[in-house]
């Protein structure tokens, strides 16, 4: 799997014929792209807010590309004609290209619109597999007891938030490590703006040995 980092929480990895975006929400740093935005076939939302859904609806309308989210988000999406995939936190599902299972996500999940803030039904994670590869992207989200829950799954790469502020800071997220026990963590949601400014180097050393820490630059590609 050849995965992208967008800045924030925005990631793009392709395997197979897959071309897939999660959160998009990407950072003006981005120069080169590894993906042509028409070409997308996946976008999947961890929640409503801005710095999530990014601009998720227009890469959509352009490439034709199913967005996988809740029931809530996909219901506000497809009103704009956008294919759609909704999922709910537990459920587990096999598409053409892999198998993806929704996972609790303890945030908030409003849609941003010019009339207001929507319900956005529960925010989420994924856990994305295809073809023997794991990948975990936590959404935005405070530490939880059911992170422990994903330690069965023997995920690959899980992409972690350690902001602070609006989710774990590097403490708690070192400490869902220990209850996840990834091979390899990517933090993300840090450093966008002042309010979640943080030590990638602290991250490292207090996740110590338990998973293999892969800061990435923006626009960094890591395989696996
Ligand atoms: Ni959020
Ligand atoms: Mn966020």
């Amino acid at each position: 799997m050849k995965l992208q980092y967008l800045g924030h929480s925005a990631f793009y990895f392709e395997m197979g014929y897959i071309k897939a975006l999660i959160d998009p929400y990407i950072s003006e740093k981005v120069e080169d792209l590894e993906f042509d935005e028409k070409k997308i076939t996946h976008i999947f939302i961890t929640h409503g807010h801005g710095d999530h859904m990014g601009n998720a609806m227009d890469i959509a309308k352009e490439s034709g590309a199913m967005v996988i989210s809740n029931y809530e988000i996909c219901m506000y999406l497809q009103g704009e004609d956008i294919n759609v995939h909704p999922m709910h936190i537990g459920g587990r599902v096999e598409l053409d290209f892999g198998t993806v299972k929704m996972t609790p996500a303890l945030h908030g999940s409003g849609i941003e619109t010019e009339d207001g803030m929507l319900y956005g039904g529960n925010p989420c994670g994924f856990v994305i597999e295809i073809e023997g590869q794991k990948l975990y992207h936590a959404g935005d989200t405070g530490l939880t007891m059911d992170m422990q829950l994903l330690e069965v799954e023997s995920i690959d790469v899980a992409l972690i938030p350690i902001g602070g502020n609006f989710t774990m800071d590097i403490i708690d997220a070192a400490r869902a490590v220990r209850f996840i026990k990834p091979k390899v963590v990517i933090p993300m949601h840090y450093n966008t703006f002042p309010i979640i400014e943080v030590s990638t180097e602290e991250f490292v050393n207090k996740v110590g040995d338990i998973a293999q820490v892969k800061v990435l630059d923006i626009e960094e590609v890591y395989t696996f």
